[in-house]
């Protein structure tokens, strides 16, 4: 009781204190949520790590979900939000078909939310979870900013911002290039294709058109295994829960499962990239971190710009 009556008043005198012009009080930090909401991201972790220990592909859902949250209307929790009566949300785009993991962000919401309300934000959840789901599958450990606040906008249409699997190098660095990314960050965040899987309906013109950059072997493989239907999964490598740098690896033997993943390594403006990524699995966990702070910063609202959502699935 002490002790959050302590952080209490130690919040009031920051409030008080940040009136002032020298002082940016809504600005994203690294100790945000430290004096409102100190078990917050602790909170997080112990229901992201508890879920992914009974289903460990959910390491790759919640990676793809604070993608997709980024890359259409900026890291504002959108993706999150259900459709209405009136409004067809994100999540309902064929482009997130297999997005999974919302019960995970639900349950962190709610653990949170009974101990600091009205605080955390859905969108500083979903990029703690990414961050958290990285590290659970073997990949770097590192700290983001948290300040992020819900949007109120969510709609089908804007996930034509996404880039589609059939994207060349060219027209991924240009996507990449309109949110502030570089090409290195661009080839370094593809690497995320390291967990996850894909559906048939997401390569199947590779086959069908014996692409050159495919492997005749893996493509035999892949044909078999699609013959089941568009919605069959296929792993983009063969440590589909490991975090690593096989996914480079294999792009350099003409493994890569989509045309966006193998024109990294077609493609020389980029070739040296995924070549120094595949001999130096450190150099891509450094390069990772430091692009996923970056992409975690897109378009972020902060202050009076959007909310802290109640219940994730619902603007307030
Ligand atoms: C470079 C451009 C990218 C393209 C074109 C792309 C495209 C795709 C596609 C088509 C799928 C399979 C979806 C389906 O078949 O329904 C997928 C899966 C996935 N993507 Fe990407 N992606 C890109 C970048 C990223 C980035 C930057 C991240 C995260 C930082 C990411 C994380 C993932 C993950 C983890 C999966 C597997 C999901 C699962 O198994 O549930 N992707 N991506
Ligand atoms: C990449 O694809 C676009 C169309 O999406 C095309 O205009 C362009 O010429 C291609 N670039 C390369 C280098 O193949």
């Amino acid at each position: 009781m002490a002790v959050s009556r302590l952080l209490k008043l130690a919040f009031l005198i920051e409030v008080i204190i940040c009136g002032t012009e020298f002082c940016h009080i809504n600005a994203l930090t690294m100790d945000y949520y430290v004096m409102r909401c100190p078990f917050a991201e602790m909170m997080v972790r112990n229901i992201v790590n508890g879920a992914l220990q009974n289903d460990p592909t959910l390491s790759a859902a919640l990676l793809r979900m604070h993608f997709h949250d980024c890359f259409v209307e900026g890291c504002d929790g959108s993706v999150l939000i259900d459709s209405t009566k009136g409004n067809i949300a994100e999540k309902d785009s064929p482009a997130n078909i297999i997005l999974r993991g919302y019960e995970v962000i639900d349950q962190a919401k709610q653990a949170i939310e009974n101990q600091c309300p009205g605080v955390v934000s859905c969108a500083d959840i979903v990029a703690m979870a990414a961050r958290d789901a990285v590290l659970w599958a073997g990949g770097p450990f590192y700290d983001i900013p948290k300040g992020r606040k819900d949007g109120r906008r969510s709609k089908i249409e804007d996930t034509i911002n996404l880039p589609p699997p059939f994207f060349n190098t060219s027209d991924l660095i240009r996507t990449f290039a309109d949110r502030g990314l570089t090409v290195q960050e661009m080839v370094a965040l593809s690497g995320a294709h390291t967990l996850g899987v894909a559906r048939c309906a997401s390569f199947k013109d590779r086959l069908t058109n014996s692409d050159p950059t495919l492997d005749s072997t893996y493509a035999d493989s892949l044909s078999k295994k699609c013959s089941a239907g568009d919605d069959t999964v296929a792993p983009f490598d063969f440590t589909s829960t490991s975090f690593d740098n096989q996914y480079f690896r294999a792009l350099q033997s003409s493994g890569g499962l989509l045309t966006s993943d193998q024109t990294l390594y077609v493609s020389r403006r980029t070739r040296g990239i995924v070549d120094g990524y595949a001999m130096n699995q450190a150099m891509f966990f450094y390069d990772f971190w430091q692009a996923m702070v970056k992409m975690g910063l897109i378009s972020v609202k902060e202050g009076s710009q959007g909310e802290v959502r109640l219940n994730c699935r619902k603007i307030n």
